[in-house]
């Protein structure tokens, strides 16, 4: 290498090192990433209060979320509504959904017995009267089964838009043994009970259902359009990247206890591409964005993050239309209603980066920094000090692609300088900054991380 071929190299290698920047755009945009940590989203919005509320499987509690804005509820409020206390819903929590049914609330989630034996695995019913899930109780209502009371998870429950009849759709095994995971409907007489026999309605038999071994059908979640009830399933083994999604319907006016009334598509929904693998779980909201896990790298298994796709509705039909998966890398339209950021765009990634923003107001401000580990499954940890002083930390969980890191942050009116240090055993690299105009609500978790650096600082420096 000659000198100056050197020099020059030694000069990018700097200037890709480090930066500091102050400009800005005014954007609409945004990544379509929820969360770099979750599986089994489930989104809800209310009809009336604004409110998007939110729900993911946490192994150990529910865990409920509400935001004003789809794309913030990561960071949104955040409350452990149950702790498990019987011994027949112990552990394993999984695939909790928050319902909204006859203006009481309802979760429903699976649960194994204290030993974690998967065979165990049943589904559960928690209820709240109050009209702010937040406040006041959820009560454990017991096991939902129907008298077969076999293996069941991943339930989910709808109500007849004609009928007002309600039916609970679930993910079991026929047996007392994993050959393969069924779909069952079962009529309910109210949302904590079933008064029918199970029907199957759907069972793993395409190739692109049956390419891992046990066969599975499961995530059940209904949408109902003009004359369609469509139930987004997921198929193949989560744990690989052939896990995917596809659609199975019914007419409004057939008999739902019927199985022929059930038709599947033979293709799916979604699959793997565009650098994402085995997509899985979608919820869909009203306001027509589905909300499912991938596999945070290429065969993480059940290593997963939390995004988001936009759908449109095949007038005709009645059924939702999805295009390729969402390349995870380019920004696309923010969800309606919500505020422009303010999006600090480096011309290439660094390892660190201070960023000059200008805030309109003094107080808590929502970040969302496109960043990501460079070392194949590494955590990598940031360090973020506002004008020098007031510190957070930010953990970057390993993903192929860049991920989308929402942080609250305390802002005073003016110019604010943002540093990024990577203070991770593993390089980490940061690509922009997002300046997002109204404040959120406060994250526990943010004043948390506050707190243990604090707490670690003193370890360290006594
Ligand atoms: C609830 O689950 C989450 C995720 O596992 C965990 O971080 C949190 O500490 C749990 N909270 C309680 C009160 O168990
Ligand atoms: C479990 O906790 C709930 C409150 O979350 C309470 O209503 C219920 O009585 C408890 N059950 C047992 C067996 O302790
Ligand atoms: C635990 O849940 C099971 C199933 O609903 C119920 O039969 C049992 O009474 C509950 N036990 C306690 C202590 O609440
Ligand atoms: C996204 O992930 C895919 C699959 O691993 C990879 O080929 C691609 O380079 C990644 N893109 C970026 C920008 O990291
Ligand atoms: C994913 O990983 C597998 C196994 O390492 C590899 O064969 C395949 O090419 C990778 N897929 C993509 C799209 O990078
Ligand atoms: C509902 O479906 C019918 C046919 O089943 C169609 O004629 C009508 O246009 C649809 N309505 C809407 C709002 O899409
Ligand atoms: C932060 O510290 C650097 C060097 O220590 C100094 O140049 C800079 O003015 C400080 N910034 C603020 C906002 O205090
Ligand atoms: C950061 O420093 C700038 C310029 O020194 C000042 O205007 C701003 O109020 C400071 N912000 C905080 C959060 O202290
Ligand atoms: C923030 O959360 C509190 C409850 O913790 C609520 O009273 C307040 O209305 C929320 N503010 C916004 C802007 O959402």
């Amino acid at each position: 290498m000659t000198r100056a071929l050197l020099f020059f190299y030694l000069m990018t290698l700097a200037l890709r090192f480090s930066k500091s920047i102050s400009n800005y755009a005014a954007v609409n945009t945004f990544y379509p990433f929820l969360s770099q940590d979750g599986a089994d989203p489930w989104v809800y919005k209310h009809p009336t209060n604004g409110f998007y509320y939110a729900t993911k499987s946490t192994q150990t509690n529910v865990t409920i979320w509400r935001s004003r804005y789809l794309s913030t509820l990561d960071i949104g409020q955040s409350k452990v509504i149950w702790l498990p206390n019987n011994t027949t819903a112990c552990r394993d929590v999984w695939a909790p959904e928050l319902h909204l049914i006859q203006q009481k609330w309802y979760v429903y989630f699976a649960a194994t017995t204290c030993d974690g034996n998967n065979a165990n695995h049943r589904m559960f019913v928690l209820e709240n009267e109050n009209e702010d899930p937040f406040q006041g109780e959820f009560q454990f209502r017991g096991q939902l089964t129907d008298e077969t009371n076999k293996w069941a998870i991943d339930g989910t429950v709808f109500e007849h838009p004609l009928t007002k009849e309600l039916y609970s759709i679930w993910s079991g095994w026929e047996g007392d043994i994993d050959v393969m995971q069924i779909l069952y409907i079962a009529h309910m007489s109210n949302p904590y009970t079933i008064d029918s026999k199970r029907v199957e309605i759907a069972r793993p038999t395409f190739a692109w259902e049956t390419n891992h071994s046990p066969h599975v059908n499961e995530g059940p979640e209904v949408i109902i359009y003009n004359q369609t009830i469509n139930l987004v399933f997921s198929a193949s083994g989560s744990w690989t990247n052939d896990y995917c999604i596809g659609l199975i319907t019914a007419h409004i006016n057939a008999n739902l206890m019927d199985p022929v009334s059930w038709k599947k598509r033979s293709e799916p929904l979604l699959k793997s591409e565009n650098g994402l693998f085995g997509p899985g779980h979608g919820s869909l909201t009203s306001d027509n964005w589905l909300v499912f896990h991938t596999a945070a790298y290429n065969g993480s298994g059940w290593t997963r993050q939390i995004r988001l796709q936009l759908f449109s509705w095949n007038k005709e039909d009645g059924t939702p239309i999805f295009t390729e998966l969402s390349d995870p890398n380019k920004p696309i339209t923010l969800p309606q209603n919500e505020p422009q950021r303010h999006r600090y765009q480096l011309d290439l990634p660094v390892h660190h980066a201070t960023f000059n923003v200008e805030a309109h107001m003094t107080g808590f401000h929502t970040i969302v920094i496109q960043v990501r580990s460079k070392e194949r499954t590494q955590t990598t940890n940031y360090l973020i000090t506002i004008n020098n002083s007031t510190t957070y930390t930010m953990d970057v969980l390993y993903s192929d692609n860049w991920s989308s890191i929402l942080v609250s942050v305390q802002l005073q009116s003016g110019q604010n300088t943002i540093d990024l240090t990577n203070i991770g055993a593993t390089p980490g690299e940061i690509y922009s900054l997002d300046l997002v105009s109204t404040s959120n609500n406060r994250s526990h978790a943010t004043g948390l991380s506050i707190l243990v650096f604090c707490l670690s600082f003193l370890i360290h420096f006594q």
